[in-house]
């Protein structure tokens, strides 16, 4: 891995996503041969925002590969509450840990923190902004089920304006041949500019911006639902107005294709109706258990890479 930190998706290469997935795919055949992968390494994971799968998952990873975790999961309890800035924090915990993996409500924190930081730096999530290893997650969900990460209409659903994986999501399947996009969301909650001029257009990607879910099912390969970010409004009122227009339930999944993968970062709110978990389409869960493993894939590799460097 080139890149010292994961800060974005961009920080990987598809040949070094491919290694991952490789991996990733190794250790679920055979999760034995790995219980000491990591043995004697400590991983930090400073949580300054809520938190279930990822840091989780992380924490889980890391055990699985026979290293220990410190940190915390509110900022709250640490230092941070004395007024301590990200660059020292960072710095102090890289005396203790081998590799950092942070979520912040502010873009941008995990650069400050990977900029003083004398370890690896992973972004778990910085606000509105990207989450690259839930992005790894996505990947390695759609490729394992569908065996390919190319030629496919990807349906992306709810709040694309704050949510950070769909801004990830997009930007990493913007490498792979033939992938056109339906955003679908409210006019207030569209695509920020700097993924649709930065990306979408810079990249002449095949995009289209709906209001409605209904018409496009029947096209989508994958649906990519996603939960309106109530912590990211200043108004409540807008939040409420807003947090229902999509709802996914048993109705609408009845005009989407056969083969059609439902994926959701969660956690879910109201965004998919619970009769929708039995349809053998929703994969939101099973895409949980793929976030497990490529993180473990992910550790195993930063960790080698600063012991090669
Ligand atoms: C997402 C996040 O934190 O951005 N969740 C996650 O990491 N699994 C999505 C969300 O919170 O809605």
């Amino acid at each position: 891995m080139e890149s010292k930190n994961l800060l974005e998706p961009m920080d990987l290469t598809v040949e070094e996503l491919e290694e991952l997935f490789d991996l990733a795919g190794e250790i679920m055949e055979a999760p034995e041969k790995y219980t000491a992968a990591c043995k004697g390494k400590l991983m930090a994971t400073l949580f300054y925002e809520p938190s279930t799968r990822t840091r989780f998952s992380f924490e889980a990873a890391m055990l699985r590969l026979g290293g220990q975790n410190i940190g915390f999961s509110e900022a709250g309890s640490s230092s941070v509450a004395k007024g301590e800035s990200i660059a020292d924090t960072a710095r102090t915990v890289s005396c203790y840990a081998d590799l950092i993996v942070m979520r912040h409500p502010k873009e941008g924190a995990p650069r400050v923190a990977a900029n003083s930081a004398r370890v690896p730096v992973i972004n778990a999530g910085d606000g509105g902004h990207q989450h690259p290893t839930q992005t790894l997650t996505d990947l390695m969900t759609i490729r394992s089920l569908r065996g390919s990460l190319s030629h496919m209409t990807v349906g992306l659903c709810g709040d694309l304006k704050f949510g950070r994986t769909v801004h990830s999501l997009i930007k990493a399947l913007s490498r792979y041949e033939g992938v056109s996009f339906v955003l679908i969301s409210p006019e207030e909650l569209r695509i920020p500019d700097y993924v649709r001029k930065e990306i979408l257009d810079k990249k002449g990607l095949d995009y289209r911006e709906v209001e409605q879910m209904d018409e496009i099912l029947p096209e989508l390969d994958v649906l990519y639902m996603t939960r309106v970010q109530k912590e990211r409004f200043f108004n409540e009122e807008d939040y409420i107005r807003l947090k229902d227009r999509f709802i996914l339930d048993e109705e609408k999944m009845a005009l989407a294709g056969e083969k059609m993968m439902v994926l959701h970062p969660l956690p879910r709110v109201n965004e998919i109706a619970v009769e929708v978990d039995k349809d053998p389409r929703a994969l939101y869960f099973e895409q949980a258990r793929y976030g497990m493993y490529i993180r473990m894939a992910l550790i195993m590799t930063m960790l080698q890479e600063k012991r090669r460097g």
